[in-house]
């Protein structure tokens, strides 16, 4: 894993990222950022070549990633250069891939802006792009030299999307245990301030945690499956809703949830079916505090577009089906049962399918 450097200051809206120039010579440093991230720049890098994408998911496609070997090129970017990234997981995404496939890669490090791309995406070194409508379905595995977690810049980012990072922070608090995701729970219930010591505890448990995992299994041949938990349905639902990632995960979680409570009851345990049920009340609360959508109701109603409930959901089970996780007939599903307790299992995709037809 990248060293993940931390540099917590007073909460700022704008040029922030101290001690970047420790880890990141100007003199050689090409820049990517959106026109919103571009804002937490250091002065010392103002001269760097620089290259502004589009912000959100709309920067992780072939025409964005054209732009930046376009702008590579003209600047001269060379194996002795070094791509800096400052923005939210799209941002990485596209610039990872972007420097891993610059002449057969060039150097790179992240400053994540957003609390998913602190705690997630800018971690574990998955670099990718959409393509076809499917998420990150060309991309790479390539681990960024650093990681700079600066918390400051959280000061400017809309409550919601700091709730799309606590889903995913959240995720990995129900598969590490109940310290991890009672110190979650405790923290949002609360009413968690920004800038505080119980926010900085999340992060630096979150990257812990994931740093961890993907140490143990760095290509996602094992454990690393566990951080799919709610990706499943959760991807399914962001491509047809167009909800931002974390808010699709949220969605995600409490179906798989779901699905776990209801093969219980099938098989006859209800005891199982009502512990399992329990845990996801207590995750539910956690979400519905953050104000996230929680059934695939929630998120038909979000969607840009009308939809049917029925034309809706049969979207949905197309989009999963096209997913990575995808086995022949069935899709490895990472099971939540409880807290700590989250097992990686072949699950059918006509199940899948009649679960995502009824679930709430
Ligand atoms: N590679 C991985 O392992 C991994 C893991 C999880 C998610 N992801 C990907 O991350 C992407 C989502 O990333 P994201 O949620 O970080 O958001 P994002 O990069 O899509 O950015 C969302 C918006 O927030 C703005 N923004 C960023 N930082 C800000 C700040 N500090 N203040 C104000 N506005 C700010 C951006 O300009 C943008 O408009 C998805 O494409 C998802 O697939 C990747």
């Amino acid at each position: 894993m990248p060293d993940t450097h931390f540099a917590y200051g007073p909460l700022r809206a704008t040029a922030t990222a101290p001690g970047l120039e420790a880890l990141a010579d100007p003199k050689r440093s090409f820049i990517i950022a959106d026109e919103r991230t571009i804002g937490f720049l250091p002065d010392a890098f103002s001269a760097c070549p620089r290259a502004i994408v589009p912000r959100g998911e709309a920067a992780k496609n072939l025409a964005a990633l054209e732009l930046l070997y376009e702008a590579f090129l003209k600047e001269g970017l060379g194996r002795d250069g070094s791509v800096v990234a400052l923005g939210g997981g799209s941002v990485s995404d596209l610039a990872g891939f972007a420097a891993s496939t610059w002449m057969r890669g060039v150097d790179f490090g992240f400053v994540p802006t957003t609390l998913l791309a602190m705690v997630d995406a800018a971690q574990g070194g998955k670099n990718g792009l959409d393509f076809g409508g499917r998420k990150n379905l060309i991309g790479c595995f390539n681990k960024p030299r650093f990681v700079l977690v600066d918390t400051a810049c959280l000061a400017a980012l809309p409550p919601y999307d700091l709730a799309c990072g606590m889903a995913e922070a959240l995720k990995h608090g129900i598969i590490e245990g109940e310290e991890h995701f009672s110190l979650i729970e405790r923290g949002v219930l609360g009413g968690l301030p920004l800038g505080s010591d119980s926010l900085a505890a999340i992060v630096k448990a979150s990257i812990g945690f994931k740093g961890r995992i993907v140490a143990e299994d760095p290509y996602e041949q094992g454990p690393r499956m566990l951080l799919n938990l709610g990706h499943s349905i959760g991807h399914g639902v962001e491509v047809i809703s167009g909800l931002a990632h974390g808010a699709a995960v949220a969605v995600g979680l409490i179906a798989a949830f779901g699905l776990v409570s209801r093969r219980a009851r099938s098989g006859g345990d209800s005891a199982a079916g009502t512990s399992i049920e329990r845990t996801a009340e207590r995750v539910r609360a956690v979400l519905k505090a953050l104000s996230l959508p929680l059934t695939l109701e929630d998120a038909r109603l979000t969607a840009s577009a009308a939809t049917s409930p029925a034309a809706f959901r049969e979207a949905v089970i197309e989009a999963m089906t096209a997913d990575k996780k995808r086995r022949g007939a069935d899709m490895l599903f990472a099971l939540p049962r409880g807290i700590g307790n989250v097992t990686i299992e072949p699950v059918g995709l006509e199940e899948l399918a009649g679960y995502v037809r009824e679930a709430p």
